[in-house]
């Protein structure tokens, strides 16, 4: 089975086709770049919608594929900007009644989870999903993907955009920050915000623009902040290992792209007599290869949808939809 995926829940439009054994046979995306400050979501939708036919036809050439080989269609149905969505599952919708394909939705986090955990090739590991939009440790139970904590306020990767963009860069953030932080040596006191199993951001923003007023190295509140959020991180994620008897970590999103915290997490892993792991960068970021994966999952389970049955769900949560490819199939609230 061969299935096409459509991203497009904010700032990147991605195509991506995959085969059963989750290999990528083509992918192709372009990135909406705000000129300044956050996203504008009409803006980025337009940009969805400008882009996405030609990079449904670049993932083609690249996976050497006709239209009528591809056995269905997955879209990311949720979480996301509503517009965003709507640019994606638009497309999907009419590739689907083109090429008279099944129709798939994908919740965009469990895609994040599910490309990392079959790349990592472990069944049933802990799960540090980082990314812009979520910061969340899962683990499945009982049909579902079930946060065992998140974060409280906004999501990391959304934090570090901020910060960034306040210190004088440009979107996106963590990567940049990443760079910066290495040219950093001296750690700022900044708020460490763990609350059980769970971690909150916004303290730490401000206390960081505070230095950054008072005169800090831009390097060394960059330092400071990866050095103590992905601490918290590490933190929440061993407290959930050792509550659930686990040895194994799988990291997925964005923020799982950063060297700093896939060290901390393997360091943390490998202290406990188990081991960790994180995807490619091109899987890691918003990709459509996940979404199509996932959606070859959902398509064997029975999920595909009519298309008057498949309107977007920007506020849907990675722990409401059922995940019925995973063993106890029935969904349980
Ligand atoms: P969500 O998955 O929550 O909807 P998203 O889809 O916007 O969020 P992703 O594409 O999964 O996000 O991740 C984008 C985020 O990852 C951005 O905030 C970006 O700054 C961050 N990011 C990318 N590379 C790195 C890196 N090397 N270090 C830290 N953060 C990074
Ligand atoms: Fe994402």
């Amino acid at each position: 089975m061969i299935v096409l995926g459509v991203e497009s829940t904010a700032h990147t439009a991605s195509v991506g086709i995959v085969d059963e054994s989750a290999r990528v046979l083509g992918q192709a995306g372009d990135m909406y770049r705000p000129a300044a400050g956050g996203i504008h979501p009409r803006e980025a939708a337009n940009h969805h919608v400008e882009t996405l036919p030609g990079i449904v036809r670049a993932a083609l050439e690249a996976a050497h594929l006709r239209p009528s080989e591809v056995d269905a269609v997955a879209f990311a149905q949720g979480p996301g900007l509503g517009p965003c969505l709507r640019a994606g599952a638009t497309v999907a919708r009419t590739l689907a009644l083109l090429w008279e394909r099944p129709l798939v939705p994908v919740n965009h986090c469990v895609a994040h989870v599910e490309i990392a955990r079959v790349l990592s090739g472990l069944e049933d590991p802990m799960l540090l999903y980082a990314s812009g939009g979520n910061t969340q440790v899962i683990v499945y139970g009982a049909g579902r993907y079930r946060v065992l904590g998140e974060t409280l306020d906004v999501g990391i990767g959304n934090f570090l955009d901020k910060l960034w963009i306040a210190l004088g860069g440009t979107f996106p953030g963590g990567p940049a920050l990443e760079a910066e932080a290495r040219l950093g040596s001296e750690l700022l006191a900044l708020p460490y915000s763990v609350h059980g199993m769970d971690v909150a951001f916004s303290g730490m923003l401000t206390a960081a623009l505070a230095f950054h007023r008072d005169g800090a190295r831009r390097a060394d509140i960059a330092y400071s902040v990866e050095a103590t959020a992905y601490s918290m991180l590490t933190e929440i994620t061993e407290r959930a290992l050792a509550h659930r008897q686990r040895e194994e970590v799988v990291l997925g999103g964005g923020v799982a792209c950063n060297q700093r915290l896939q060290g901390m997490v393997r360091t943390m892993a490998e202290g406990r007599g188990g081991h960790s792991f994180a995807p490619p960068r091109s899987l890691c970021v918003d990709n459509g290869s996940m979404i199509a994966w996932t959606g070859l999952l959902g398509h064997r389970a029975g999920l595909a949808v009519p298309v008057e049955r498949s309107a977007v769900l920007p506020r849907q949560r990675t722990d409401q939809v059922p995940v019925p490819w995973r063993e106890n199939g029935a969904a349980t609230a």
